[in-house]
């Protein structure tokens, strides 16, 4: 798709035991890319997998060295690993807000740190981060989701200029509501305030009904691979026409409004 057919593109995915990172990496590998995926827990698939933490350097690092060992290049990296947390900001654990920041935010940072000495040292490599819809428009009762998502967006932006005259572009993916693991694997606070009634619930309901009839992770990794092998890839790439309009909607809009929509079907 447009580079060189003989070189044997290497990519790292993050998050590859599962919904968009899985479907990445099984494209990529169609594609005849070489794959290392990475996620936290044990898994068998068909490409060369580790066992790694992204929140947690050394782990990276014990991955990175067996990958350099074996690769003169690593072209791709897609971070797919994150995690959603959800409740009321007031009734949120300290902990629990700062592991979500470990894993979505930290991770995706940690990775890049990971592969850009090699990156440079090739003048060539593409990144791939996935924020979210969520990033923004934000969603009350997943405002630290939301949050972490923002600051991916605007981390990119700012490494993607850092690193142009390197030759490595960094760029999101924005998925809208997708059918994954995510939905099963979101901590939902044990207990909000009685003061938001049913209204965390019904959010946090309504949220993981559309992510259950939402977008297959294919059409996700489709719109991945299409950013990592484009030349000149979009800064933000938004997955899905219906999410493209709700997104162009938010840049023409008062922003008063906008809340007002969110807040109507989201926290009401
Ligand atoms: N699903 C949606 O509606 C949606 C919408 C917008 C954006 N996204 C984003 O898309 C990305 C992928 O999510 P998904 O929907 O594919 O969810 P998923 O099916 O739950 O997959 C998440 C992956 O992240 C890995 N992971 C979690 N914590 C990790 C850690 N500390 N270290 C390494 N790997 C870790 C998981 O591995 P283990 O199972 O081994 O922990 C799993 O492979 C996330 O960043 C999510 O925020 C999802």
């Amino acid at each position: 798709m447009g580079m060189e057919k003989e070189k044997k593109y290497v990519a790292i995915v993050t998050g590859a035991s599962s919904g968009i990172g899985l479907a990445t990496a099984k494209m990529l590998m169609q594609k005849g890319v070489k794959v290392y995926g990475m996620a936290h827990n044990d898994f068998e698939g068909e490409f060369d997998y580790f066992k790694c933490d992204v929140t947690k350097p050394e782990q990276i690092e014990y991955a990175m060295n067996i990958i350099a060992e074996r690769e003169d290049h690593i072209d791709f990296l897609v971070n797919c690993a994150g995690m959603g947390i959800s409740g009321s900001v007031e009734s949120s654990p300290d902990e629990k807000i700062r592991k979500i920041y470990d894993v979505n935010f930290f991770g995706t940072v940690n990775m890049c740190k990971a592969v850009l000495p090699y990156m440079r040292e090739n003048k060539f490599g593409h990144i791939v981060n996935i924020s979210s819809v969520a990033g923004e428009l934000p969603i009350p009762f997943q405002t630290f989701y939301s949050a972490t998502k923002a600051s991916i967006e605007s981390f990119t932006a700012g490494l993607s200029m850092e690193v142009r005259p390197f030759g490595i572009k960094a760029v999101c993916v924005l998925p809208g509501d997708t059918k994954t693991g995510f939905t099963a694997a979101r901590e939902k606070n044990a207990d909000d305030d009685a003061s938001y009634g049913k209204r965390v619930e019904s959010s946090v309901g309504q949220m993981e009904k559309d992510e259950q009839n939402g977008m297959t992770p294919e059409s996700v990794a489709k719109v991945i691979c299409k950013a990592l092998f484009k030349k000149n890839p979009k800064p933000l790439n938004v997955v899905g026409f219906k999410y493209k309009f709700f997104l162009f909607l938010n840049k023409i809009l008062p922003r008063r409004w906008v809340y007002k929509i969110l807040f109507d079907l989201y926290a009401k």
